[in-house]
């Protein structure tokens, strides 16, 4: 398998053994994607790898690091950790992501006796606080509303929603995308630059109060969007 005629990248998961993350190291794994668990705790990224690896189907390579060998191995980064270990984790990896597509699928939320809602962020989103502290890497905002639930189903074939990506590197968003596709069922849609990052980041809180009326869990769906026309956007 490739992506757009181009080899596979490997992916590095910092936060690959949580919910979000390691649903992404599952299905891309599964997909044919060297992919790799980082964690501030080298232990327990190889736990986290090894419980991942009996869920799937055929060859793959997935393997395990801490957060600064696993940024600096791979191709492609991926932020996936609670909103209040953004800042930190990410000044860790700057280096090592230098020159490197980072997909962020952080969503800054708040909870009180009313629900979620969106704190406001002194950079105006998480995706744009990534790129004022990774300035020689490609942020790529994606992923925030797909449910780490259905992730990491084993039973589910596919993952059924659309994922806005946005940044502000177009052949960044475009690999994005790609990589969107290689997970069954879901389709990547550039969804603008990063200023705009704030308004898809919040909408998180509101997919969280259908998942709570309805118990369910529930992704997006845009509409008209033709296959072409964001593969060429
Ligand atoms: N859960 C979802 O359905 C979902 C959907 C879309 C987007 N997201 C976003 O994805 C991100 C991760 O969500 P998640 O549900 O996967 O989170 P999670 O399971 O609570 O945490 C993910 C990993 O982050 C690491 N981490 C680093 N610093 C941390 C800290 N200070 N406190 C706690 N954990 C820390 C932990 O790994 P180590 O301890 O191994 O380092 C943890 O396993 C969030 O920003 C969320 O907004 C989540």
């Amino acid at each position: 398998m490739q992506l757009d005629n181009a080899p596979l990248p490997s992916i590095g998961i910092l936060g690959g053994t949580g919910a979000l993350g390691g649903g992404l190291a599952f299905r891309w794994a599964e997909a044919g994607l060297p992919v790799t668990i980082g964690s501030r705790n080298e232990q327990r990224a190889a736990e986290a790898a090894a419980r991942i690896s009996t869920g799937i189907k055929g060859p793959h390579s997935l393997n395990s690091a801490g957060l600064n060998e696993c940024a600096a191995n791979a191709d492609v980064v991926v932020i996936a950790v609670p909103w209040d270990a953004h800042q930190e984790t990410l000044t860790q990896i700057r280096d090592a992501a230098r020159g490197k597509i980072v997909i962020d699928v952080v969503n800054p939320l708040a909870f009180d006796k009313s629900g979620a809602y969106a704190p406001s962020v002194p950079e105006g989103s998480a995706a744009q606080q990534a790129q004022a502290l990774l300035p020689d890497s490609h942020v790529v905002a994606a992923f925030h509303h797909v449910s780490a639930v259905l992730l990491a189903d084993h039973t589910a074939e596919t993952v059924d929603t659309d994922v806005m990506v946005l940044g502000d590197d177009l052949e960044s968003t475009k690999t994005v995308q790609e990589l969107v596709r290689l997970i069954p069922g879901m389709r990547g849609i550039f969804a603008g630059k990063l200023r705009t990052a704030a308004a898809v980041e919040g909408l998180t809180a509101n997919l969280i109060a259908v998942n709570r009326r309805y118990r369910t869990h529930a992704g997006i769906g845009l509409t008209n969007v033709e296959e072409a026309a964001h593969a060429t956007a």
